[in-house]
């Protein structure tokens, strides 16, 4: 752009106020000296900092050095009119959000303009409380515009593995973890609460392995009954139990080269822990009802939501077993304790729903992003996806607000505010907000938790146990 002789153009203008105290910058493109002078200074006293451009060309140079939050520009100008100028213009200042000012403004031009990637339009003559309120919603477009890019380019600048985003320290340890086991055929454990990701890890470990041409068989161990689950691992012969009308061949050898993954493996019953053992000892198993031993070249990472030492000592989980599936053992810590993760999760989630659903869903309110950021997320990431998608579709305007998440009762007690929840909330809730909020705070001693909270330390154990909780003193 060293061609461009009138480099003097972007000094003029009114931007001779402190910029720093400024609600924003403005750029005000218009050919007529009158019109443009008159809205830079209306501008001006309602304290944006405005620099003004004759022309398209001075435009294009004050766009690419003075990066303005907003562009006014007009539509009819001699040398490059306003349309030209925001389709040359937008790669310069990517987050600029551009406005229209026409005095022939038919719904055609507005179109266009729109199309190109302008916000809105203003017609002439201007009127003063029109343009402050496009100007701050423009401005509000454009923050968020570049709050979303520094959060992608935070998500691309850190080590990342597949889709797994975090960059909270516990998570980049994790990813590292498991790229490192990932080349092996170390069997592993994943161990974390619902919703933190537990098979996007798995999927991650197979991924960043050599078998990773090979296929990735996922089988959810609680889902089944005892002499399903047997069949579904490892085959049957025809007749081996009523219904087996054929032989089968089972998940151990669809997985053959590649991983198979065991969900919820604390659910697995003893009967089928001995023959897992087997397999991962020997390397060999038989079919249910044959006796031909096959062999299976086949790396197990396994799942679990529970404490699985805790099974162990209640006599539920075969201790040796337990030993086998965790030679290597990954935890993932719960979205709660990984707080500044959210923002970078949720806008992830917005972009990715408001592209399924084609909805032009720019970011999220100040007040939304901090709701967000207290509420307690026990069902963890999932839970944040839901809440996002289900906020994406339902959200009115460009812009999540507060009202388009889910009211729950857990949501606002950083606030103080739990009070403000009675009458409308259940006792169940209340003890689970009472119980995970002193754990939380006394890092997870159920010990400690049941002396603040007057009850019995079994009685916190057993409802931990049910909700899955995770506390990383328990284990
Ligand atoms: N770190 C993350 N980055 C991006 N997406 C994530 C992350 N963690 C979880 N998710 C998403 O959240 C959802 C739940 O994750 P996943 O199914 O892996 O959880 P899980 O631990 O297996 O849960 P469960 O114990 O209930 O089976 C998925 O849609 C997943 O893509
Ligand atoms: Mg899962």
């Amino acid at each position: 752009m060293t061609s461009v002789t009138t480099a003097t153009d972007l000094t003029k203008g009114t931007a001779s106020r402190s910029a720093e105290a400024r609600k924003g910058r403005i750029l005000v493109v218009d050919d007529e000296a009158n019109a443009r002078n008159a809205l830079a200074e209306l501008l001006d006293d309602a304290g944006y900092s405005v620099s003004t451009a004759a022309d398209g060309r001075t435009a294009l140079l004050q766009l690419e050095q003075a990066d303005p939050d907003v562009v006014l520009t007009d539509l009819k100008m001699p040398s490059m009119d306003g349309l030209t100028l925001i389709k040359t213009g937008r790669p310069l200042s990517p987050h600029a959000t551009f406005i229209v000012m026409t005095a022939f403004a038919t719904i055609d031009t507005a179109v266009q303009a729109i199309k190109l990637g302008a916000e809105s339009y203003l017609t002439k003559p201007l009127e003063l409380d029109a343009v402050i309120a496009i100007v701050d919603r423009a401005l509000e477009r454009t923050r968020l515009s570049r709050e979303a890019a520094e959060l992608r380019a935070r998500v691309d600048d850190r080590f990342q593995l597949g889709n797994i985003i975090g960059e909270h320290p516990s998570m980049q340890r994790l990813m590292k973890n498991v790229a490192q086991v990932a080349g092996s055929r170390a069997t592993v454990l994943i161990h974390g609460e619902t919703g933190t990701g537990k098979e996007l890890i798995a999927a991650a470990i197979h991924q960043n392995s050599k078998r990773k041409d090979r296929p990735f068989i996922r089988l959810n161990c609680a889902s089944l009954s005892e002499t399903l689950l047997e069949s579904e691992l490892f085959g049957h012969e025809r007749g081996s139990f009523t219904g087996a009308m054929s032989r089968r061949e089972g998940r151990f050898k669809q997985a053959d080269g590649g991983t198979l993954f065991l969900d919820e493996v604390s659910e697995i019953p003893p009967s089928v822990q001995i023959k897992l053992l087997r397999f991962l000892q020997e390397r060999e198993f038989e079919r249910v009802g044959g006796n031909e031993t096959l062999k299976v070249d086949v790396r197990v990472v396994a799942a679990t939501n529970r404490h699985l030492k805790q099974r162990v000592d209640e006599g539920r989980f075969r201790e040796d077993l337990y030993y086998r599936l965790k030679v290597v053992q990954l935890d993932v810590p719960p979205l709660r304790v990984r707080r500044s993760d959210i923002p970078l999760l949720a806008h992830a989630f917005l972009r990715k729903y408001a592209e399924e659903n084609d909805r032009q869903v720019q970011g999220l309110s100040d007040e939304a992003l901090q709701h967000l950021m207290i509420y307690p997320w026990p069902g963890n990431v999932r839970e944040l996806e839901n809440a996002i998608e289900r906020a994406v579709v339902m959200c009115q305007g460009d812009l999540i607000r507060r009202d388009d998440m889910p009211t729950s009762a857990h949501g606002d007690l950083q606030n103080g505010s739990v009070m403000a929840l009675i009458p409308g909330i259940t006792m169940a809730e209340l003890e689970r907000i009472a119980i995970l909020r002193t754990l939380d705070a006394v890092d997870g001693s159920t010990a400690r938790a049941a002396e603040i909270l007057g009850i019995s330390q079994r009685k916190i154990q057993y409802r931990v146990k049910e909700w899955g909780y995770q506390a990383p003193t328990l284990d």
